[in-house]
């Protein structure tokens, strides 16, 4: 983990209130899944770091990209940041995405922005299959850098202007055969619900969480989850979703208490 000021290089639209930040920062490693904590301001106001998952390694590897959506103070002073300006940024932090096993089917479901931690494990595991699902095709847009990975995507929209009306768990019930294994990231209803499916059809499913944060590093309990009936090893009542997430397999998560 390093913990260091990185240049912006670009910030730029690329969709409606989506902005894609090109960082002058190549950390030595990071796993697909992983992400960053960013000080937004020099200020008090936020105080607090935000976490963004890191997108993908720039083109000739001078630094990583940041996907973001603009939804609160902290991403709004964020997109006013220009290219020479300098961020705060600690990380590489989290667990990333373990990797599936030889020969198994791989289905990625992404929710509005949670698609950004797919691509660097899309990158990995090429042919991945991709179900988005978001509020309208304009939002869809950043599923272009997945076809060019390869990955077949399906759509789901709210507003029906593209693929499927309705929810991307429509689209999920087709693919959830037995050696199917799902990645999945977005809003918690989605969570919820794919968890719920893969749970009823007996896939093997991990999950990338979402919470708020305040240290990315498990010290101000901030992040806690509780854990389902099937804890893993360590048998924890309550997970931390930046130090021991945050990517888990569905069924250390009690969804219930979600
Ligand atoms: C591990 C992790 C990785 C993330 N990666 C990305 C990413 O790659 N791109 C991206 O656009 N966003 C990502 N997020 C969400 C992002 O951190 C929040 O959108 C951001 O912190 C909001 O800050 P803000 O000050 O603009 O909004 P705030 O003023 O803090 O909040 C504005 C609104 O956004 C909601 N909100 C705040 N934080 C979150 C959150 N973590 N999850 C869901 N809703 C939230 C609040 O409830 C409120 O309704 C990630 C979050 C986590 C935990
Ligand atoms: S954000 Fe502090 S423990 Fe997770």
């Amino acid at each position: 983990m390093e913990n260091l000021d990185a240049g912006i290089i670009y910030n730029k639209e690329v969709g409606p209130g989506y902005f894609l930040l090109g960082l002058d920062w190549r950390p030595l490693a990071f796993k697909p899944g992983q992400f960053v904590m960013l000080r937004v301001s020099d200020g008090l106001d936020p105080l607090l770091r935000r976490p963004f998952g890191i997108y993908r390694v720039m083109s000739g590897g001078n630094g990583v990209e940041l996907l973001y959506q603009v939804v609160g103070k902290g991403t709004r002073i964020l997109s006013l940041k220009r290219p020479g300006e300098r961020l705060g940024v600690l990380g590489p932090l989290g667990n990333g995405f373990t990797m599936p096993p030889k020969g198994a089917r791989v289905v990625m479901v992404a929710g509005g922005m949670g698609i950004v931690p797919l691509y660097p494990f899309a990158h990995e595991v090429r042919g991945a299959v991709l179900l988005y699902g978001t509020r309208d095709a304009a939002q869809a847009s950043v599923a272009g850098d997945f076809k060019e990975l390869g990955c077949p995507v399906r759509h789901a929209t709210e507003d029906g202007s593209l693929g499927v009306k309705g929810y991307v768990t429509e689209l999920l019930k087709e693919e959830l055969t037995r050696d199917a294994v799902v990645y999945a990231c977005g809003p918690a209803p989605m969570l919820k619900a794919v968890a719920a499916m893969a749970a009823g059809s007996g896939t093997q499913c991990y999950v990338s969480l979402e919470r708020s944060m305040a240290c990315g590093i498990g010290v101000c309990l901030g992040c806690a989850v509780k854990g389902g009936a099937h804890a893993d090893a360590e048998n924890k009542l309550y997970k931390m979703v930046c130090s021991d997430g945050p990517v888990f397999e569905s069924k250390e998560i009690d969804w219930e208490a979600f």
